[in-house]
């Protein structure tokens, strides 16, 4: 049943990808540009007519949460672009923190927040992929929508190439498609090994979710990795409802995946760029 969203980031990775810098600084507070990155994620949700966003994070991350409680308290205006206060109307942000203290994966990290609410739908953004995109159109827009239309969950995908396939959860669509960028999944693998999927499309860092999900991520078992893996809940809540019920939507815009030395300095680029600063390199 379609109902008001709320927002699930995943923050409490230590960011080992981007040390040095990350032993100073959360990964999710490094600048893209001279916003902190999670800014860009809180402005596509916004962007996305969500405004109530619970933050995961680790004790060991205190600046996340004294950053953003300091931004809640100042006015909207004064954080946010123009862009969301057009079209966020009076959207007042109401942000909430959870803590997971110990690293047993992204389904881990969905649930400790999620099973607060258990017959709520939620979303899930992860704040390593950034997306550039139209206001009008937000990554996460283009799932909250179609989730509107249909009641069901919605995952954000890729196309890639077989060799990229095993960095990413891998789907196999339905044929024939629902329309130009959505299909029905009709199967789900975390991070295959190379030659063993067919799939075509990766999962990235936008979800929305129907709360029958939330059992799932109950069982909380362990798979690649020994990680409980937020596919695997996916994939056991495609098979428990026959193989149907979860949409994949191939998201419009640009992504960036800011969990990377490069990607952070392409992240700042493009953001420069977009806010008509020329970079001459
Ligand atoms: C996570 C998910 C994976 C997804 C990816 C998108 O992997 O487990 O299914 O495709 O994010 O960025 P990670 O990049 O955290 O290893």
């Amino acid at each position: 049943m379609s109902q008001n969203l709320y927002a699930i980031i995943p923050a409490a990775g230590m960011g080992t990808r981007l040390r040095p810098a990350t032993l100073a600084t959360p990964k999710e507070l490094l600048p893209i540009f001279d916003r902190p990155s999670i800014d860009l994620v809180l402005e596509e949700i916004f962007l996305s007519g969500i405004n109530h966003v619970v933050i995961v994070t680790s004790k060991r991350k205190p600046m996340i949460r004294e950053y953003l409680e300091g931004r809640v308290d100042e006015s909207f205006e004064n954080w946010m672009p123009k862009v969301v206060q057009t079209r966020g109307g009076k959207l007042v942000p109401k942000i909430e923190f959870v803590y997971q203290e110990e690293a047993l994966g992204l389904g881990h990290a969905v649930y400790c927040a999620s099973q607060h609410r258990p017959q709520s739908d939620f979303a899930v953004v992860l704040p390593d992929d950034l997306y550039f995109s139209d206001p009008e159109t937000p990554a996460l827009g283009q799932l909250v929508s179609s989730y509107r239309d249909s009641g069901q969950s919605q995952l954000g995908l890729m196309p890639v190439s077989a060799e990229e396939l095993e960095l990413y959860g891998a789907a196999c669509l339905e044929t024939p498609e629902i329309d130009s960028n959505r299909s029905a999944i009709s199967a789900l693998v975390e991070k295959p090994k190379r030659g063993t999927s067919d799939a075509r499309h990766a999962v990235v860092g936008r979800y929305v979710f129907s709360h029958p999900i939330n059992s799932h991520l109950r069982e909380g078992e362990k798979g690649l990795g020994g990680e409980i893996q937020l596919t695997d809940a996916i994939a056991k809540m495609l098979a428990s409802s026959g193989g149907h019920g979860v949409i994949g939507v191939t998201l419009q815009g640009e992504r960036i995946d800011a969990g990377t030395k490069v990607g952070l300095l392409r992240a700042s680029i493009r953001e420069a760029r977009a806010r008509g600063i020329p970079i001459a390199l």
